[in-house]
């Protein structure tokens, strides 16, 4: 276990496996999964109790407080702290979720917090992303055209077409939900996934996209479109409210509508 050095004035001391903070009369634990693959060592969790009137309102408060009162080898990734960029994307209490929008209170007893699921672990909660940004990267995720562009202009879209994007382009690629479909936890190799999928459909709806037909034909395979069993864990945990087995219906619906 790790020598920790904590600044002179700092009410939390470090004993062993359990970091306590002194005198609060609202303590709160986290039970934090640890993994240093230069350690050498198994995976574990340490034990934090976090006083919550000297933290702030969120999970993020809380695992920043730590990093930088406690445990500065603490390992997490994070960036907007408001549910923009989807960097805070772990697993809370069993439940994936962003830790800079989840609020301590809505978590009941002490808080276990582990990497999202199903990923490799880089350290501590850093999930590995390279293959998400794989899958993501092969349903080419950006407006094809065959057609010259418009000179001087841009490509417009009506009102209702715009619309149409609604409930797509909100995405901020967090992974949540991929980490949460079980066809995705069992095919990740190929099924690409409900994250990546209402991607693919964001261009799919998109008007001014012009590869409908190759996107459509690239997506016609047993695993990367249709190991989806409408498990709708996907659209259950979405921070952004957002729900990729609608999007992945409709890109059955197309595929349908194509072939008749
Ligand atoms: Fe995250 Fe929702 Fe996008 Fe999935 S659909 S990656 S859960 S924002
Ligand atoms: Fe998975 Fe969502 Fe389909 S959880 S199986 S992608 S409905
Ligand atoms: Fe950006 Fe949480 S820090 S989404």
């Amino acid at each position: 276990m790790a020598t920790f050095t904590l600044p002179a004035n700092s009410k939390i001391k470090k004993d062993g496996k359990v970091h306590s903070a002194e005198g609060g009369s609202r303590i709160k634990k986290f039970k934090i999964y640890r993994f240093d693959p230069d350690s050498g060592e198994n995976p574990r969790y340490d034990t934090f109790e976090i006083d919550l009137d000297q933290c702030g309102p969120m999970v993020l408060d809380a695992l920043i407080k730590i990093k930088n009162e406690i445990d500065p080898t603490l390992t997490f990734r994070r960036s907007c702290r408001e549910g923009i960029c989807g960097s805070c994307a772990m697993n809370l209490n069993g439940g994936n979720g962003l830790a800079c929008t989840t609020a301590i209170e809505d978590l009941n007893g002490d808080i276990r917090i582990t990497p999202l699921p199903h990923m490799d672990v880089i350290k501590d909660l850093v999930p590995d992303f390279t293959h998400f940004y794989a899958q993501y990267a092969s349903i080419r995720p950006w407006l094809q055209t065959v057609s010259p562009t418009p000179s001087g202009k841009e490509r417009l879209q009506s009102p209702e077409q715009r619309e149409k994007l609604d409930g797509l382009y909100e995405c901020i690629l967090c992974a949540c939900c991929s980490t949460s479909c079980p066809s995705h936890w069992w095919n990740s190799d190929k099924f690409l996934g409900p994250a990546i999928l209402l991607q693919a459909y964001r261009w799919l709806a998109d008007s001014r996209d012009e590869m409908t037909g190759e996107r459509l034909d690239a997506l016609e395979d047993p695993f990367r479109l249709y190991r989806c069993h409408t498990i709708m864990n996907c659209a259950n945990v979405c921070p952004k409210g957002l729900s990729p087995a609608k999007a992945i219906a409709e890109t059955k619906k197309m595929m349908v509508e194509r072939a008749i």
